[in-house]
């Protein structure tokens, strides 16, 4: 460790002499200094462990000079130097945030001793401080680790999520693209709303998974080239219930799991599976639910050919009220048409989930 530095500020010489000569023969640097202005030019070029303060100097008196240190830099510790016959003005000084005071002339060892805590307690002041911004720099560090592991497992929780989605598409080839369309168109709608930030991820899992729930539909309804019989109608409703009592057991999908179960409730209550109304149906639902509208018509189905954008823009206005939310018909046809063709052809291959977080509106 280096040896301490303790200056000395005193305007007679026969005292800093004396205070140098016992601080140096005890291992101490010591540096002294005649006057307040000349103690400030000191300190401010370097720091000392301690300073010794006459208190009666001219110029600037030493209750001047610690004034300033406090203010200057509080973890200083400053020891004033007073006559016998004076000792209300050492106190005087304790008040003012000195750390002790030592009687002149010098006594040894109530010299040494005074010096010798003051020091100790500069130490442990210094040691805490560093401790302390250790500690937040620790702090700093696991908090950054543990977001960096959560988003890790985040982006691998939608990376089971993605392969869940092309399992539909091996089922239901017929809607290949499907679920990515409906998240990116969800997530655009969402944006412009908008909805808060963290609810853009709980839609966009559940605008994908939105029908998950066909994996328990027989093909030969899904794919059915015809308009589907009321038994079969009974059959394909039933892939929202089924998509929600698959989602809702992962704690991570519970809030998407709601969306997917309200996916195809109208707002005038004519939907299902519950008949919900209006804002009873969650918000999500009633974006996910345009999202859905839309790319169903702008694609080719096994019993219809695809509708131009336009149409299917004009459709969606159309069921404002009835089917759709009217706030948000109204928030979907303020995005311009190209908006969706270009969304539509530049989907990212693979599609990843996360990606959507950054997506233009
Ligand atoms: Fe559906
Ligand atoms: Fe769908």
């Amino acid at each position: 460790m280096d040896a301490e530095k303790i200056l000395v500020v005193d305007d007679e010489e026969a005292i800093r002499e004396a205070a140098s000569t016992m601080l140096e023969s005890r291992g101490y640097c010591c540096a002294s200094v005649s006057d307040g202005h000349a103690a400030q030019d000191y300190v401010r070029k370097q720091t000392p462990d301690l300073v010794l303060i006459d208190v009666i100097m001219p110029e600037m008196d030493g209750f001047k000079l610690l004034d300033w240190l406090r203010n200057y830099d509080p973890e200083i510790p400053v020891i004033v130097l007073t006559a016998v016959n004076d000792i209300p003005t050492a106190l005087e000084a304790i008040r003012r945030g000195a750390y002790d005071y030592i009687l002149k002339p010098f006594e040894k060892e109530q010299f040494f001793h005074g010096v010798g805590r003051a020091l100790q307690q500069r130490r442990l002041e210094v040691e805490n401080r560093n401790y302390q911004q250790d500690l937040e720099h620790k702090v700093e560090e696991r908090t950054a680790e543990l977001r960096a592991k959560h988003c890790e497992l985040e982006q691998s929780y939608d990376g089971t999520l993605e392969a869940l989605g092309s399992a539909l598409h091996l089922k239901d080839a017929e809607t290949e693209g499907h679920c990515q369309r409906v998240t990116a168109f969800t997530i655009s709608i969402a944006k412009t709303v908008p909805v808060p930030i963290a609810y853009l991820p709980i839609m966009a899992r559940a605008a994908f998974l939105h029908d998950i729930g066909k994996m328990a539909i027989p093909g030969s309804i899904l794919r059915k080239p015809g308009p589907l019989d009321d038994d079969e109608k009974r059959i394909m409703r039933a892939h929202c219930e089924i998509g929600y009592n698959v989602l809702t057991r992962i704690p991570f999908l519970r809030d998407a799991a709601q969306i997917v179960l309200a996916h195809q409730e109208f707002f005038d209550g004519t939907g299902y599976p519950r008949g919900l109304q209006g804002e009873a149906i969650p918000l999500g639902a009633r974006i996910v639910s345009i999202a859905n509208a839309l790319d169903a018509m702008i694609s080719d189905q096994p019993y219809r050919r695809a509708l131009s954008m336009s149409h299917a823009r004009e459709e969606i206005r159309r069921c404002a009220g009835t089917q759709f939310d009217p706030k948000i018909v109204q928030v979907f046809l303020c995005i311009r048409e190209q908006h969706w063709v270009e969304l539509r052809e530049n989907l990212g291959s693979p599609f990843r989930l996360a990606q959507l977080k950054n997506l233009k509106t």
